[in-house]
């Protein structure tokens, strides 16, 4: 038997008044908490939005690693808060507070963007941390303040990666007066709300007049990439990547192109489950770890960066639900039996930073591909409304990239095609040209 124990309804007005701003009682707690999950996780999905404008790879990394950390956050403080109050669901707090960080978010530019999320939101979140962490009891509320101490040090950290780049990005005027503009923008709305906690909002006055007409982002039209990359195809493999297991290297250093369009998704998906998204930050870091993985390999072994051709179009994705089944049931699915074989040569041949690479990749990839089966006809039936089977998520990317390669398949019968299992059709899809045998 469970037992039931309404403890959210408990008013808590008298106590403050006994006890005025020193304590906090579980029911204020439960709704704190709410908040912050709420906003952790908005927070996750603004950053996603802003990925594609940023137009450094590392920033593109920086901010995965954010994503994942900002989901994290949310879901260790929904877990306690469902200790707490014994239920899980969060709820948006106010449509106020909704719609300010929605407003927040629709920034003129990249570097605009990072000081009013970063300088201003997220510091007036972290000041919220320390004023929970301060009313908060060392006995009966141990286990919040152990998370808070991990929270805070991440938040800090975040809020710092965003003052160097600001800082570093004001030199030229028009970025000055545009960071000025905006940050002054969200000082006076968040005062306007009353604050993160929407303490004491402002009194009948309508939101502030935001200064920009045109918001660059979230989700821009167009992707940034850095101006000194070269533009590469993966159908021209360059030249000194060809006929050697390098080329499994530069394939990781690529992977930095499918950052944007995953967080594309992650940012338009909506009304998916909250285990969606704390699977797909993960998943979204996990891509970008891949690139780092492979450019540092490349580096030891003495090529450029900047010498690096890496495939990038200027589009932004707009089949999100294609992009997600395709990405993980067909180029994730499909990528094992080479991933593996290259792992085995370079472990033969000595290379083992090269082995440990591609193994660590095995390892991620298997659970890409199980959060793949788990989430894409979830997402079908978000975005479609229709009820699909695995199975027919699988066939419908099969059928739509047999016809994109045309080429792969042209000895292949109609019958052939409809009958075609997952792993033949992958053999038929495989990198071409690979050689294992040079390092
Ligand atoms: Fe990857
Ligand atoms: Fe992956």
């Amino acid at each position: 038997m469970s037992v039931n124990f309404e403890i959210e309804r408990f008013e808590s007005e008298t106590m403050e008044h006994l006890l005025g701003d020193y304590w906090i009682r579980v029911s204020d707690q439960i709704q704190l908490l709410n908040r912050l999950i709420f906003f952790e996780w908005a927070s996750a999905r603004v950053i996603a939005g802003w990925v594609p404008a940023a137009s450094e790879f590392d920033w593109k990394c920086v901010m995965s690693k954010m994503i994942w950390e900002n989901m994290t956050i949310a879901d260790r403080l929904r877990m306690r808060k469902e200790e707490l109050s014994g239920k899980s669901k969060i709820t948006i707090p106010s449509k106020r507070f909704h719609e300010f960080l929605q407003d927040a978010s629709a920034a003129e530019g990249f570097v605009p963007f990072v000081s009013g999320w970063f300088m201003e939101v997220t510091k007036a979140v972290i000041e919220t941390y320390e004023a929970l962490q301060s009313r908060l009891d060392p006995i009966f509320d141990a286990p919040t303040l152990d998370i808070l101490n991990e929270i805070i040090t991440k938040k800090r950290n975040h809020l710092n990666w965003a003052n160097g780049l600001v800082r570093d990005a004001v030199h030229r005027k028009e970025v000055l007066s545009s960071v000025g503009a905006w940050r002054k923008f969200i000082q006076h709305y968040l005062q306007q709300i009353g604050g993160i906690e929407e303490q004491n909002p402002a009194n009948g006055a309508s939101k502030p007049h935001s200064p920009v007409s045109t918001p660059h982002g979230p989700a821009p039209k167009k992707r940034s990439c850095p101006q000194w990359l070269k533009v590469g195809s993966y159908d021209v493999v360059p030249d000194q990547f060809k006929d050697s297991l390098k080329i499994f290297m530069w394939h990781y250093a690529t992977e930095i192109q499918v950052l944007d369009p995953m967080c594309y998704v992650f940012y338009g998906v909506d009304d998916m489950p909250f285990e969606f998204y704390v699977d797909f930050s993960r998943h979204i870091w996990d891509e970008s770890r891949h690139h780092l993985m492979g450019m540092r390999r490349l580096r030891q072994l003495g090529y450029d960066a900047k010498d690096i051709p890496v495939p990038y179009s200027e589009d932004a994705l707009q089949e999100l639900e294609y992009f997600y089944a395709m990405l993980t049931m067909v180029g994730e699915s499909c990528s094992f039996t080479r991933k593996k074989k290259s792992m085995d040569a370079y472990y033969r041949k000595g290379d083992i930073i090269s082995g440990m690479t591609a193994e660590i990749d095995i390892v991620d990839e298997r659970s890409h591909v199980q959060f793949g089966k788990k989430w894409a006809t979830a997402i079908y039936k978000q975005r479609f409304d229709r009820d699909v089977s695995l199975d027919d998520v699988v066939k419908e990317v099969m059928d739509r990239s047999m016809k994109e390669r045309a080429a792969d398949f042209e000895n292949m019968g109609e019958a052939e095609k409809q009958s075609i299992s997952q792993l033949a059709f992958c053999g038929k899809i495989e990198f071409k040209y690979l050689n294992y045998e040079n390092l």
